[in-house]
């Protein structure tokens, strides 16, 4: 398969931002309880200021992740981090963390718990 170096940047170019972050926390199986304070954070390899959201999914990581929850809109100045306070009453189980802005990269944390 012949595919033009052209083609692939803008491909690469017009899906933008997403794709360009990698969380570094929460780690793998972190367990939080309901009530405390989560310091989320993430690299951001791009550096431009998109709007996203930073969702909660439960359910398997996949391409087709479940969303949850927005916990926060993203907005320029773009963060790298966001702190989060984990509702009193807040459903224990599993859940990964999404940055999303529609596009299909939409790159995921590890899994962490809520227990
Ligand atoms: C994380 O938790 C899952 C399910 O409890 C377990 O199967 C897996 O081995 C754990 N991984 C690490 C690196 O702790
Ligand atoms: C984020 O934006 C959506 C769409 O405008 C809104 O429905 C939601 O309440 C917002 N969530 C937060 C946590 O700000």
């Amino acid at each position: 398969m012949k595919l033009s170096l052209a083609c692939v940047v803008l491909a690469a170019a017009s899906l933008v931002s997403a794709a360009e972050f990698a969380f570094t926390e929460p780690k793998l199986n972190a367990t939080y309880h309901p009530g405390d304070t989560v310091k989320i954070q993430w690299h951001d390899y791009d550096g431009t200021k998109p709007t996203a959201s930073l969702w909660l999914g439960t359910g398997q990581r996949a391409l087709h992740w479940h969303p949850y929850k927005i916990i926060a809109n993203l907005t320029e100045p773009f963060p790298t981090s966001y702190t989060w306070s984990i509702p009193k009453n807040f459903k224990k189980q599993r859940y990964y963390l999404v940055i999303t802005n529609q596009t299909p990269y939409q790159p995921k944390s590890d899994y962490f718990f809520v227990a």
